[in-house]
């Protein structure tokens, strides 16, 4: 277990716990967390020992309720500009090269929403409630919630969700797409646990290729996503990995892969 001043990270079974620890904030990002965010995403990418991450919050109230506001009162707007230059981490989750997961135990709010949507999979507790509550502050999402949003759960549910800020409870959000699967609060760890030992079983280059893949499927055309699929495959078959997925196959046992 490492201990961040705001972030702890622990890592078993090839799985990286990031739990936001400022639970008596509601897990409130401010500069210092997303400092300590970005720094540990980096440090994870190269590590074999991280195949898939999970980011969480600290206590069974809040994943992140948002931006630290406390942060907003009396910044410049270029002040305000540098902050969100100087930490980029939604880019980074985002961009981050294997499987991350969001699970979502409490509130779950404008910062907090847009990292969760930031993620490749979002499962939540039915207590969690989400929402972009900007609106209410008089500012818009920053993080990328008004490109991400409107991408999961389609215009009009996001429109609904950015013009009244009112948040929507977990069955809800599974309704309108914004998380994948909703489970009882107490087995939301092993649920997300057992899920991620899942994928950190396979092969991580072919999930790195995934990952790419299907983000470039937002980004591109059909045609150019579907080239850049084939390239992509050309790769997987090049790999290690896969002369150990085929040969396991025929060999009736279970594969190893070792991420070459
Ligand atoms: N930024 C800074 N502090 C926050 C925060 C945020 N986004 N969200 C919660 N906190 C702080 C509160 O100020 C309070 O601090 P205090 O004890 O020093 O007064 C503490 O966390 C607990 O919050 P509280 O409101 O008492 O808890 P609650 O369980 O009744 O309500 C929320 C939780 C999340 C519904 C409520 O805190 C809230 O609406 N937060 C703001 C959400 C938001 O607008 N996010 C978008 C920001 S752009």
């Amino acid at each position: 277990m490492a201990e961040g001043k705001n972030v702890l990270k622990e890592v078993s079974g090839g799985v990286a716990v990031l739990t936001v620890n400022r639970p008596e904030k509601r897990n409130a990002l401010n500069a210092e967390t997303r400092s300590e965010l970005l720094a540990y995403l980096d440090q994870m990418k190269g590590d074999p020992a991280v195949r898939v991450v999970v980011l969480t919050g600290a206590g069974d109230k809040a994943f992140i309720a948002g931006a630290d506001i406390g942060e907003f009162a009396g910044r410049t707007p270029v002040d305000q500009f540098r902050a969100m230059l100087a930490s980029p981490v939604y880019a980074a989750v985002d961009a981050f090269p294997k499987p991350i997961i969001a699970a979502i135990n409490g509130y779950c709010l404008g910062g907090g929403c847009e990292l969760a949507m930031a993620c490749d999979i979002r499962i939540a507790a039915d207590t969690a409630k989400l929402g972009q509550p900007e609106i209410n502050l008089g500012i818009i999402p920053g993080g990328g919630g008004t490109q991400r949003l409107p991408r999961l759960v389609g215009l009009g549910n996001a429109f609904k969700l950015l013009y009244t800020g009112d948040p929507i409870d977990a069955a809800e959000a599974l309704r309108i797409g914004l998380v994948d699967e909703v489970v009882p609060a107490a087995e939301l760890m092993p649920r997300v646990r057992a899920l991620a030992e899942k994928i950190a079983s396979k092969s991580p280059v072919a999930l790195e290729l995934i990952k790419w893949a299907v983000r470039a499927s937002v980004r591109t055309s059909l045609d150019e996503g579907l080239r850049h699929e084939t390239t992509l495959f050309g790769l997987a078959f090049s790999s290690e990995d896969k002369e150990e997925g085929v040969r396991a196959f025929l060999e009736k046992r279970a594969p190893v892969f070792k991420g070459r």
